[in-house]
C-alpha cells in the first residue's frame, strides 16, 4: 500500500479543526475549555464525550474511546488510515496525492500553486531591488534611519516597490503568469480609463508575510513618507486570511516554542526591533484584530502570549478584544502596557533592551488588567462594582480550567468584596456542575468502571511520563517498560511516548497516532485531557516501585484475578472498548503462565 507523506498529513490535521469535524456528527456544547456531546460510540443519556480544541483530541470519559481527528473519521466511518486522510483533505482543499482527485479539487490546489508562486516571485523581484537596485536607494536610506540592516532585512526577505507603476507586472508577465492570475493574487490593480494593469505597491518598503511553512502569502507595504494610508496590505486571496496569518510566526516559531510564550505586538517594525533586541518569540497580527483561529494557531506553540500594547484608550481596548479571543483557547494571557503613544520599536529605541525585558518580567495577567479597568470604569458604587464584577465574571467563566476559574474567582471576590461563593456559583457557567475542589479537566461525565491499584499506578507512571520534564521518560526508558508496565495497552503506551521523544527529550505536541491500538488511543487521549490533574503530586519513588511490583513478583494471577472483575464491570457498563483491550491482556497472561 502507498503511504501518504507526512507533510500532507500534516498540512489537513492543521487545517482540519477537531471541533468543525465532530460538530458534522454530532451536536457539541461549549463546556469550559472542552466540547460535549452524546458519545456516538456507546449509547448514553448524558454527555460524557469531550472535544477539546487546543490539543486537538477527543476522549469518551464513559466508554474510553478516544483520539485525534484521523482516528475520529477512521472510528465513525469506518475507514482506514489514508483513507481518512483524504476524506480531511477534500475538506480542507488539499489533494493527497496518488488518489484521482476531482477536477474541482485540482483546479483549486493548482490555483493555491500559482497564487503561492506569484507571490514567491515577487517576493524575491522586491527582495533584491531593496538589496542592490539604484531604484531600491530610497528604500535602503529609509531602513538605515530606522537602524535596520544587513541579516535582519535577509531574514525577513524585506523588499521595496519602486516608485513605477507597472515594474512588478512587466517583470512577472515576463516570468508567463497571466494578468488575471497576478490580479487574483492580488498584486495588480486592474487599470482604469483605458490604462494598463497597475502594480499595488509604489514607492513602499514591503514586508513579505509568510504562512507557518515559511511561504509567501501576501505582503504589508509601508510608505517612505506621511502618505496615506501609511500601510498598505495585499487583499485576502485563496492562500491568504488575515484571520489566520500572523507576522513573524515563521521566523519566531523556534523560539516561541522554547520560551512557549510568544509576544504579540501590533507592528511590523515592532516585531523587526524586537529580533534585533534579541527578543525573538514574537508575532505580529496583520493589521487586524486577533481571532480564535490566530488563538488556535499560537496554541500549537505556546502556552502563554504576552500583549504589548500602548497605554490609550485604544490600546487598552484591543488589548482586551486579543484577550477574548485568547482565553477562551486555553491560552494564559498577560499584558504589559507601555506608555501612551508607545510602542515596542520606540520604547526600545529610547530604553533599550533591558528596560524592556524589565516591563515584561513584570507583565500583569489580563484578566487582572481588565478586572482594573472595568473597577475604574464603573466606580465603587454598589452597582458599578456589580457591573464589573458580571463584565469580569462573564469572562472568566470561559476560562478552560477550573483552577484558574478558582483563582480568578477568588481574586474577584477580594477585590470587589462580592460573596466568594455568590461568585463561584456563578463562574461557573452553564455547564453541568463541577466538584468543588479544583481540577482542571472539566470531566463531568460518569466514571469508567474504576480500576484496581496496580492499574492506577501505571497510569501515574504515564502521567509522568507526559511532564515536560523528561526524567521519568529517561528513567522508563534505562528500566525498560516491560518491567514497569504489566498492561499490555499502558505498555503500548509508554513506548509509544519513548518513541516520539526528539533529540533533546522534548514530545511533539501531536501524541496521538493512528498506529496506535484503539485501547491505547483511548489511554493516551484520556491522559491528556485529564492534563493538569496533580496525580503525580503522589509520590514518583513509590509509583514506580507499585509498577515494578506489579510486574515482578509474578503478580500476573492477582492481575487476572483483577481483570476478570474488571471485564465484568466493564461488559456491564457496555464499554466494549475496554472489555477487548482486558481480554488482550488476559490473554496474554495465560499465555506466560
Ligand atoms: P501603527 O500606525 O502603530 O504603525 O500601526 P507602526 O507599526 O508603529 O509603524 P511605524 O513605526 O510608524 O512605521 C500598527 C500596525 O497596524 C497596521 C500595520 O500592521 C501596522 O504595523 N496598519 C497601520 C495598517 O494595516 N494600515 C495602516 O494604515 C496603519
Ligand atoms: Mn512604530
Amino acid at each position: 500500500m502507498s503511504r501518504i507523506n507526512e507533510e500532507t498529513v500534516r498540512e489537513i490535521r492543521e487545517r482540519s479543526d477537531i471541533v468543525e469535524v465532530i460538530s458534522g456528527y454530532l451536536p457539541l456544547k461549549r463546556s469550559g475549555g472542552n466540547y460535549l456531546g452524546l458519545c456516538p460510540f456507546h449509547q448514553e443519556k448524558s454527555p460524557s464525550f469531550n472535544v477539546n480544541a487546543p490539543r486537538q483530541i477527543f476522549h469518551c470519559f464513559g466508554c474510553g474511546t478516544g483520539g485525534n481527528v484521523f482516528t475520529f473519521i477512521m472510528r465513525m466511518e469506518g475507514l482506514t488510515f489514508p483513507e481518512a486522510v483524504k476524506r480531511l483533505g477534500e475538506k480542507a482543499g488539499i489533494a493527497v496525492e496518488e488518489t484521482p482527485v476531482t477536477p474541482a479539487d485540482r483546479q483549486r490546489r493548482d490555483q493555491r500553486e500559482k497564487l503561492l508562486r506569484i507571490n514567491e516571485a515577487a517576493c524575491t523581484f522586491y527582495h533584491r531591488l531593496l538589496l542592490e537596485d539604484a531604484a531600491g536607494a530610497a528604500g535602503r536610506r529609509y531602513l538605515r534611519q530606522r537602524g535596520f540592516e544587513g541579516e535582519l532585512v535577509r531574514t525577513f526577505r524585506l523588499g521595496f516597490a519602486p516608485d513605477q507603476w507597472e515594474a512588478l507586472v512587466t517583470h512577472l508577465a515576463g516570468q508567463g503568469f497571466s494578468r488575471e492570475e497576478l490580479r487574483t493574487a492580488g498584486l495588480v490593480r486592474e487599470g482604469s480609463g483605458g490604462r494598463g494593469d497597475r502594480d499595488l505597491f509604489h514607492n513602499r518598503l514591503l514586508f513579505p508575510i509568510l504562512d507557518p511553512e515559511g511561504r509567501v502569502v501576501a505582503f504589508g507595504g509601508r510608505v517612505l513618507d506621511d502618505g496615506t494610508p501609511k500601510y498598505l496590505n495585499s487583499p485576502e486571496t485563496p492562500v491568504y486570511q488575515k484571520g489566520r496569518t500572523l507576522y513573524g510566526l515563521y521566523q519566531g516559531r523556534d523560539a516561541i516554542r522554547q520560551a512557549r510564550a510568544v509576544l504579540v505586538v501590533e507592528g511590523y517594525f515592532d516585531l523587526l526591533a524586537l529580533h534585533r533586541a534579541g527578543i525573538g518569540n514574537v508575532v505580529a497580527a496583520c493589521g487586524t484584530a486577533l481571532t480564535a483561529d490566530h488563538a488556535r494557531l499560537l496554541k500549537r506553540y505556546a502556552e502563554q502570549t504576552v500583549l504589548v500594547f500602548d497605554a490609550d484608550k485604544a490600546g487598552r481596548q484591543a488589548t482586551f478584544r486579543a484577550m477574548d479571543a485568547l482565553l477562551p483557547e486555553g491560552m494564559a494571557v498577560s499584558g504589559v502596557s507601555l506608555a501612551a503613544g508607545e510602542d515596542p520599536d520606540s520604547f526600545l529605541a529610547k530604553q533599550g533592551a533591558a528596560a524592556f525585558r524589565t516591563r515584561l518580567a513584570e507583565a500583569k495577567p489580563a484578566l487582572e488588567l481588565f478586572l482594573d479597568e472595568q473597577l475604574a470604569l464603573h466606580g465603587n458604587s454598589i452597582e458599578g462594582v456589580a457591573r464589573a464584577g458580571e463584565e469580569v465574571l462573564a469572562r472568566i467563566r470561559r476560562l478552560p480550567s477550573d483552577l484558574e476559574r478558582n483563582l480568578y474567582l477568588k481574586r474577584l471576590a477580594a477585590r470587589t468584596g462580592l460573596d466568594e461563593a455568590l461568585l463561584q456559583g456563578k463562574g461557573r457557567g452553564g455547564g453541568p456542575p463541577r466538584p468543588a475542589v479544583a481540577s482542571p479537566a472539566p470531566v463531568s461525565a460518569p466514571q469508567r468502571p474504576s480500576a484496581g491499584p496496580a492499574e492506577r499506578a501505571q497510569e501515574f507512571l504515564l502521567r509522568l511520563m507526559l511532564l515536560e520534564d523528561d526524567r521519568y521518560r529517561r528513567r522508563v526508558r534505562e528500566e525498560g517498560a516491560a518491567g514497569l508496565f504489566a498492561s499490555l495497552v499502558q505498555r503500548e503506551v509508554a513506548e509509544h511516548l519513548l518513541a516520539l521523544e526528539d533529540d533533546a527529550g522534548r514530545l511533539p505536541r501531536e501524541l496521538i497516532a493512528a498506529t496506535l491500538s484503539p485501547a491505547a488511543q483511548g489511554v493516551l487521549s484520556g491522559l491528556l485531557l485529564a492534563e493538569g490533574q496533580a496525580a503525580w503530586a503522589e509520590q514518583p519513588e513509590k509509583i514506580f516501585a507499585d509498577c515494578r511490583r506489579t510486574v515482578a513478583s509474578g503478580d500476573q494471577r492477582q492481575r487476572l484475578k483483577e481483570l476478570q472483575k474488571l471485564i465484568a464491570a466493564a461488559e456491564q457498563a457496555g464499554d466494549f472498548a475496554a472489555v477487548g483491550s482486558y481480554l488482550l491482556e488476559l490473554a496474554e497472561i495465560k499465555k506466560n503462565l
